[in-house]
């Protein structure tokens, strides 16, 4: 009888109707404001000394501890894919108090980095972690003073000679993970006087001290018993992890990172707003795992929820996003 078409005594029907911009796939689509790049991805991988075979993470369905070979064939679908680059994490077969294994040139990551390169050339960017945690017995991102404490100058010089071997090894970005201070500014000037001029430094400027990266620590085999809160930033503190940020550029970052990303979208906006360099944003193992163990039980379409993820993470201002879905969703953003 057309009562409900008829708007109520007094009222008057929408004049402004946002919805006719949703009518169709053409409309949206014409309408839609960003859209994540393959080219902004990057791809975290693990490579272990110990392994003859790829070894599956638990926590990560679909994510593996490559050997040297699986590595380099992971790096070639990631070129062929055309993601922005691989973000390497070395496992060595043999840790100390001091990291040692992540110095040495034969070193699994220094090794990694080489293998990579010379898979890729210059079709990814090769980035490589530079930080100690997977290379000591303890488990902690820097060196132990005797009373057990992080010894955040004794570490920045291991952090050096790290950044060293990993430019002799070829690579093109580093990522210092560690949060000590100052280690933006001693990898520069170690990278700088041994010639290294063209490595490009990822700060880790705004990363927080997260239950979220519980399967990462499987995915290295860490050792850590504790946590690494007199280092890593507290989750409530947003303005910190901007200041951090602003320091690491001054020290000579070309890049910044937040870590994690979805729990800390605010800080990705907050941090984009502030510096002029490009900002990345780390998409972590627990945020991977939470999703994959949701679709795994068909409770959220994958496909989906992972695009929402990364679109979320793009649209709060990351330029750049570490994600362990990189290659998959490089052919899914085709
Ligand atoms: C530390 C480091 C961590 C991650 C990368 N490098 C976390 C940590 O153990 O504190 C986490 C990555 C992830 O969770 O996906 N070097």
């Amino acid at each position: 009888d057309g009562y409900a078409l008829r708007p109520a005594p007094g009222a008057t029907a929408p004049v402004v109707r946002p919805r006719r911009l949703r009518t169709t796939p053409a409309m949206r689509a014409m309408v839609r404001e960003q859209q994540v790049r393959a080219g902004q991805l990057i791809l975290p991988a693990f490579v272990s000394e110990a392994l003859s075979e790829p070894k599956p993470i638990s926590s990560m369905p679909g994510v593996v501890q490559h050997t040297q070979d699986t590595l380099k064939r992971a790096a070639a679908e990631a070129a062929e894919a055309g993601i922005g680059g691989i973000m390497l994490f070395g496992v060595p077969a043999v840790r100390d108090a001091c990291g040692t294994a992540g110095v040495d040139p034969s070193g699994v990551l220094n090794l990694a980095i080489e293998n990579v390169k010379a898979e890729v050339g210059d079709a990814l960017t090769v980035q490589a972690d530079l930080c100690l945690d997977e290379f000591t017995d303890h488990g902690h991102c820097g060196v132990l003073a005797a009373d057990g404490s992080v010894d955040n100058d004794a570490t920045l010089a291991i952090y050096a000679d790290m950044a060293r071997a990993q430019a002799a090894a070829g690579v093109d970005v580093i990522g210092p993970s560690g949060m000590m201070d100052g280690q933006v500014a001693v990898i520069r000037d170690a990278l700088d006087t041994a010639g290294h001029t063209d490595v490009a430094i990822l700060a880790y400027g705004a990363k927080y001290a997260s239950a979220f990266f519980g399967p990462f620590r499987e995915a290295v085999d860490s050792a850590l018993q504790g946590d690494r809160r007199t280092y890593q930033q507290d989750p409530a503190n947003a303005r910190e992890g901007v200041r951090e940020t602003v320091l690491e550029v001054e020290q000579g970052a070309d890049m910044v990172m937040v870590k994690p990303a979805l729990a800390y979208l605010d800080v990705i906006r907050r941090v984009r707003d502030t510096v002029g360099v490009p900002v990345a944003a780390y998409n972590i193992s627990g945020e991977y795992a939470m999703v994959e163990a949701a679709a795994a039980n068909g409770w959220i379409d994958r496909q989906d929820a992972v695009l929402e993820t990364l679109t979320s993470i793009h649209r709060a201002g990351a330029d750049v996003i570490l994600t362990y879905w990189a290659t998959e969703a490089a052919g899914w953003l085709r």
